[in-house]
């Protein structure tokens, strides 16, 4: 069901800060920044070859980041997303083996325009998980 990492998401306080660390001191490629509103996060992306890292900054009162970031006032890995296939069939198989799907259980349309969930952190070992359909 598991197919390639598609990113690590890092929560930062800062955006432009974190875009400038990543450009300017770890010369890495990093994309234009996206508000994404509906998600409560402003996001941008940086390409590493092989995979991507994401970095979320929060936007507005209710961003669901906002408290991970009161723990971590300084940042830290937020989640990992994986691609798969077909959505649904994995969110059916992800229940049916009593894994917990975030929200309604319905994919959202996530930063790339396609769809994603996310997994129960305690369902996996303290990590956020997110799939995306590839
Ligand atoms: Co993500």
């Amino acid at each position: 069901m598991l197919g390639r990492l598609n990113h690590v998401a890092l929560a930062v306080p800062d955006l432009a800060a974190a875009m400038a660390a990543y450009r300017d001191t770890l010369g890495a490629r990093v994309g234009e920044p996206q508000a994404l509103p509906e998600h409560g996060v402003s996001v941008a992306f940086i390409d590493v070859g092989n995979t991507k890292i994401e970095l979320l900054e929060p936007l507005g009162e209710a961003s669901p980041i906002a408290a991970f970031l009161e723990k971590n006032p300084s940042g830290g890995m937020h989640h990992v997303c994986y691609e798969v296939d077909d959505i649904l069939a994995a969110r059916d198989h992800l229940k049916q083996s009593g894994a917990r799907v975030l929200g309604d259980g319905n994919p959202k349309i996530g930063a790339h325009g396609k769809p994603v969930l996310f997994l129960h952190p305690k369902d996996f070992f303290g990590t956020l998980v997110e799939l995306e359909q590839a």
